[in-house]
């Protein structure tokens, strides 16, 4: 589908390019700010309210959105974020009308998995390819000190995912020192024995958790050095756009998937196809960068306009540096991880 032609030459292309020749085609698109937990690393109690009352996108313009993107720039893949995108009410319902205009659009979701139990089959129903389930530790009182809630739920839901025939949940792990940095191996045994994949995410230093991760950064290279102490760790071929560097953890008969995600310390910009789109309409080209733009200019009196999206959105990832800047001061709640 040509839109526009002479324009731009991406346009012309079909396709979004950077201003650095990269070829964005992944969205992460977060349907909600609000969280059912205060993760120390994220959103620590008292610095965000959790139930803003910023205006949002309603579904029904995401979907005007999305079917743009989706058939303008060949979006490849979209990921529904939050806070946490389970607590917005009509999820399953937008599940659907993504599913009705993209049919082979990959569509993934990261959620902390509170209600994944009660969810998952009409997550799946409705259209859903794969969940990512964030989990930092597996010791309930610790996970408590971590988050602000219970492990119980989270563990059912991905053993639920996995029941109604999700693939087995990737697990998103961010390793802080002192806190959870000496419970790797019992995490990967863990992941071995769900069949799922485990990564390990640095702490990056966003929004008010910025010195809170500062002072407890974990490298991916003590990562590494902890896990191979007790694993081999075979590396996997990384694909384009993939975030992890993914290995193969080896020990004596177990075996399991194990990433690792550096955005500090071995930063993957290169490799970068994505751009975010928040809860309240904003579009951030970079996690790392807080240039954003609003896209609610592209409905005046309610009526979409393709054209006004096809401006803010390109110039927008046009302006996109190689690298960005590191500064970033809305939460990652915000932002959609
Ligand atoms: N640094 C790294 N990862 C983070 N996440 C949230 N905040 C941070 C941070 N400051 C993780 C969440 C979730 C994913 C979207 O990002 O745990 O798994
Ligand atoms: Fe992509 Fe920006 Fe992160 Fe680099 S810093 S990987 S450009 S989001």
């Amino acid at each position: 589908m040509l839109k526009r032609g002479g324009v731009h030459q991406a346009v012309r292309e079909g396709t979004l390019v950077d201003g650095c020749g990269r070829r964005i085609d992944h969205l992460r698109l977060s349907v909600t700010s609000a969280c059912n937990l205060r993760c120390l690393y994220c959103r620590p109690k008292g610095t965000i309210d959790p139930f803003t009352s910023a205006p949002v996108l309603d579904d029904a313009q995401r979907l005007e959105l999305i079917q743009h993107l989706y058939e303008t720039y060949y979006l490849r893949q979209l990921r529904l974020t939050g806070g946490e995108p389970l607590l917005h009410s009509t999820l399953v319902s937008l599940i659907q009308g993504i599913r009705r205009i993209a049919p082979d659009l990959d569509l993934a979701m990261t959620t902390n998995g509170w209600r994944l139990a009660d969810l998952a089959r009409p997550l799946l129903d409705a259209g859903l390819n794969r969940v990512n389930v964030s989990l930092d530790t597996l010791d309930p009182a610790q996970y408590r000190h971590l988050t602000g809630g219970e492990l119980a739920p989270v563990l059912d839901g991905i053993e639920r995912c996995m029941a109604v025939g999700f693939p087995p949940p990737r697990i998103n792990a961010v390793v802080l020192a002192g806190v959870n940095d000496h419970q790797l191996v019992d995490l990967v045994e863990w992941s071995m024995q769900q069949g799922t994949e485990i990564r390990f995410l640095e702490a990056m230093p966003i929004g008010p958790a910025a010195s809170f991760n500062r002072d407890r950064f974990v490298s991916a290279a003590t990562i590494r050095h902890a896990l191979s102490r007790r694993f081999e760790l075979v590396p996997l071929h990384r694909n384009h756009g993939e975030t992890a560097v993914r290995y193969l953890a080896v020990h004596g008969g177990q075996r399991g998937i194990v990433g690792i995600i550096a955005p500090v310390s071995e930063r993957f910009c290169g490799q970068c196809r994505r751009m975010r789109i928040t809860a309240d309409g904003r579009l951030f080209p970079c996690l790392l960068d807080e240039r954003n733009v609003d896209l609610r200019t592209a409905w005046r009196h309610g009526v979409f306009s393709p054209d006004t999206v096809d401006d803010v959105v390109q110039s927008a990832v046009e302006a996109k540096q190689w690298q960005g800047p590191a500064l970033q001061p809305t939460a990652m709640v915000q932002l959609g991880g």
